[in-house]
């Protein structure tokens, strides 16, 4: 398919969206984000540490079952195919990989017969966006599945509103963008346009990337990914004179910081001061299992033991004195509720230590109990004391 698309009745879907700015602004207000790829725009610029096809590659790395976002495809807005899927290789990042259809919408004139002079967000000025000179990408106007959470990837329940910036990769490049307009919202009939499509971008975008940028005959089917760093540090200020200037002056910053979360550096605090040992280095109960598959561990991995009441990860530690020793067990729980455990060190237990909720799995707090431990070797048991089991243990630290 081309790029022509008819998109006869977007008007309507914008003049929607226009109508409730106040509601997309409460609804991301109301969002708890993850602050750690908060963004330092007024920083000097920052230096080459990660380059595009680094932080390419470990997003692809990233991008599994464990990480998708939407449980239904999303559709390819050039191909039709519905293939796409969004994952959060990080946390607050939200990646997907399609085409590009070329937006021609907003104030600069376009002689594309579809051409709108509308887009769902504007600049700083309120002015309409520009589509030659702003690169911006587009996605769903709403959930077409009409459900809270969406089954598809929805912006509005990521912390993601208008401006807000994204990497664009393409052919080894990267450039940065910003959320620009949306696509054809449920309430829309007379397109075969949906809500569901990820593909689109402005005119401007695609010749950042050299891609054709024809607003009739431009567009590239695949291999365009937008990575899209949600929160308010995210979101870039200016007018169409100057906002792609300013979301350029974020890429290298954007590189580094999601580089280096992806290399396992930065997301997460580092684990206390004090002797660690690695979670999976001890045995786990039936149906525990020790994986790798959130981000931030330590190691080669973290313990996952079994949904059930005494299900449990036991863990060898050393101490060099006989003593009280504080124990620091990191850990992470993305569900709704706490999972205490009881803390059994040499087979005595030392009472239930509780390990309230994290943001999600990839987010890792501390737990810590003092307890009384041999001089060598100990073990130190994470029994659950609920239906859900202990959480996942990544390690645990012996300090004085
Ligand atoms: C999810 C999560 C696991 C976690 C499990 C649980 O499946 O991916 O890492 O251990 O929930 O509820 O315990």
């Amino acid at each position: 398919m081309s790029s022509t698309r008819t998109r006869l009745a977007i008007g309507i879907a914008a003049a929607l969206a226009l109508a409730t700015p106040l509601a997309i602004a409460n609804a991301d207000a109301a969002t708890t984000l993850p602050t750690v790829l908060a963004a330092h725009p007024a920083a000097a610029p920052a230096a080459t540490t990660y380059t595009a096809a680094q932080v390419l590659a470990a997003i692809q790395q990233h991008s599994t079952s464990a990480t998708q976002v939407n449980t239904k495809p999303h559709i390819n807005t050039m191909t039709r195919a519905q293939n796409v899927n969004v994952y959060q290789p990080a946390s607050g990042v939200f990646v997907y990989t399609s085409s590009m259809a070329i937006d021609d919408d907003g104030s600069d004139p376009d002689p594309d017969p579809d051409h709108q002079g509308e887009t769902t967000f504007q600049d700083s000025s309120g002015k309409q966006l520009a589509a030659h000179h702003v690169p911006f990408y587009v996605l769903g106007d709403d959930c077409w599945d009409n459900k809270t959470p969406c089954p598809h990837f929805f912006y509005k329940e990521h912390g993601i509103s208008g401006r807000q910036f994204a990497l664009v990769f393409y052919n080894g490049k990267a450039i940065g963008a910003i959320f620009g307009d949306t696509q054809t919202g449920n309430s829309q009939t007379t397109s075969d346009n949906d809500s569901r499509e990820l593909g689109e971008a402005s005119v401007k975008t695609a010749s950042l990337l050299g891609i054709p940028s024809s607003g009739t005959t431009g567009g590239v089917d695949n291999g365009v990914t937008v990575a899209i760093f949600s929160g308010p540090s995210w979101v870039v200020n200016g007018t169409n004179a100057n906002l792609s200037d300013n979301a350029q002056a974020l890429v290298q910053n954007a590189l580094n910081t999601l580089g280096a979360s992806l290399a396992g550096g930065t997301t997460t605090p580092p684990p206390p001061s004090g002797t660690l040992f690695e979670a999976e280095t001890g045995t786990l109960s039936s149906g525990g299992t020790f994986d790798s598959n959130h981000l931030g561990f330590t190691g080669t991995g973290f313990a996952n033991p079994a949904n059930a009441v005494g299900a449990y990860v036991q863990i060898p530690v050393t101490a060099t004195t006989a003593g009280t020793k504080t124990l620091s067990f990191r850990y992470s729980d993305g569900t709704t509720a706490a999972r205490p455990a009881t803390i059994t060190v040499n087979g005595t237990s030392r009472g239930t230590l509780n390990f309230p909720v994290t943001a999600n799995w990839d987010t890792w707090s501390t737990a810590t109990i003092s307890v009384p431990l041999n001089a060598g070797a100990n073990t130190v048991r994470v029994t659950g004391t609920v239906a859900d089991g202990p959480a996942n243990i990544d390690s645990v630290t012996v300090s004085q």
